[in-house]
């Protein structure tokens, strides 16, 4: 079998570059390793720049995005008993984010592969990269108990953290930067009416909580816990309990509860792999770096890379032009340490450090003060939040 591109990894940026791709006349076949149905179980991010916004339209994925999709024009930090009130749409001359859960957009991005005749093969097992430092790279997998290969022009990564791609470069061509924080989030879904119409990060002395979304009948909350706890220990009864205490008396009191239907642990890690790029071969989303969740990067972040990746390989095929994918990992890294940086601030800023003591609590309510108190320092936070331009 031969295409132009194989893309390893059927998440957000490997849907996204298909879709693009196979819009471009560009031949692609994607490599999952799970079913179609197990990667739509997976809950994840939920908030989304305009520019990600902007790239499923432009994949032509973007309709029930603008539909069901909630727009959102600021968010509150709840710290001390208060509420403040950050005016993204205000502070960055009229931008805002959308409320839209990855899921959707994954089910948005499949549909529409599945319409415009584009390739997945799911439960491909033991996928392989090779000669990717050379001109004729492949692909091998295995399907049903036989070993397939693809030859191609490109290899894309976009196989996420634990992936096989960024495992398969030697090792001394790569730099990894990595920071593991010492506590995680226990995050739950139910289906009540969220307890404000914006998302609300609370900074508390039990810890971090935040209140969001994924419609206006079902919310996503989490709370910051140790990174021994266990979630059978987690109760629907103690998350509700716990959550109130973090937040304000008028939240805590206003606050609808209900069951579960979803539970789940995420540990918390900053993470880049340096280059992106290695001869033939692409790292792009989470399969080259992770942020921290805090301000919602993850997802746009791997929007950004593939914009960067796309339109290096459109010019490759379309144009004869090498200079996209030469400047693709620079490009993509200048961004994304921006966003590691940005993610990284949010975390030490809103969440409990018990290493830091005394004096790293004092410098994070300082911080916090600061913020409220002055425009320059949110507007710098809201420019971030919404997304640095591509
Ligand atoms: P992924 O979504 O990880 O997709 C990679 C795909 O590759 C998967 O479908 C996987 O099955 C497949 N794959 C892996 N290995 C192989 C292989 N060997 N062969 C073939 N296929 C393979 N971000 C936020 O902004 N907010 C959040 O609240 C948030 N919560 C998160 C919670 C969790 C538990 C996790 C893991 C991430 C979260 N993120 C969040 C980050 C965000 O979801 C990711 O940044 C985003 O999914 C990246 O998309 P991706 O396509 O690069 O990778
Ligand atoms: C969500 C996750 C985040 O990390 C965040 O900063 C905002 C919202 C969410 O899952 O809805």
């Amino acid at each position: 079998m031969r295409t132009q591109v194989v893309i390893i990894g059927s998440g957000p940026s490997g849907l996204l570059l298909g879709q693009l791709l196979t819009d471009a006349g560009i031949d692609n076949i994607i490599l999952e390793r799970v079913t179609k149905d197990y990667v739509l179980s997976r809950i994840r991010a939920g908030v989304l720049e305009e520019g990600m916004a902007a790239m499923l339209d432009e994949a032509g994925a973007g309709e029930r995005m603008h539909r069901e999709g909630l727009k959102h024009d600021g968010f509150s930090i709840a710290f001390d008993g208060g509420c403040h009130r950050i005016d993204l749409h205000g502070l960055t001359g009229g931008k805002r984010v959308i409320v839209y859960g990855q899921t959707e957009v994954t089910h948005d991005l499949m549909d529409r592969r599945e319409a415009t005749g584009g390739v997945t093969i799911y439960e491909a097992a033991n996928v392989q990269p090779h000669d990717f430092d050379g001109d004729r790279p492949y692909v091998t997998y295995e399907k049903d108990g036989v070993t397939h290969r693809i030859d191609c022009d490109f290899i894309a990564g976009c196989d996420g953290f634990h992936g096989v791609s960024r495992k398969s470069v030697p090792e001394g061509a790569i730099t990894t930067y990595e920071r593991v924080y010492p506590f995680g989030w226990l995050g739950i879904i139910s289906d009540v009416e969220p307890v404000s119409h914006e998302l609300i990060y609370a900074n508390h002395p039990r810890g971090f909580a935040l209140c969001s979304m994924r419609s206006p009948t079902r919310i996503r909350y989490y709370v910051q816990v140790g990174l021994d706890e266990k979630i059978e220990d987690w109760s629907d009864d103690r998350f509700w309990d716990e959550i109130r205490r973090r937040l304000p008396e008028e939240q805590a009191q206003a606050m609808k509860t209900g069951p579960s239907i979803e539970k789940s642990i995420a540990p918390l890690r900053s993470f880049v792999a340096e280059p992106l790029r290695f001869g033939r071969l692409f790292l792009a989303g989470d399969a080259g770096h992770i942020v921290p969740p805090t301000g919602a990067k993850g997802l746009n972040l791997a929007a950004s890379d593939i914009r960067y990746l796309f339109d290096g390989l459109r010019e490759y095929y379309q144009e004869k032009s090498k200079a996209g994918i030469d400047a693709y990992s620079q490009r993509a890294l200048a961004r994304v340490w921006k966003a590691e940086r940005f993610s990284w601030w949010m975390t030490k800023t809103l969440h409990l450090f018990p290493d830091d003591g005394a004096f790293g609590q004092k410098i994070q309510h300082a911080e916090l003060e600061y913020l409220f108190s002055s425009v320059a320092a949110q507007t710098s936070l809201a420019e971030n939040y919404v997304g640095l331009p591509y």
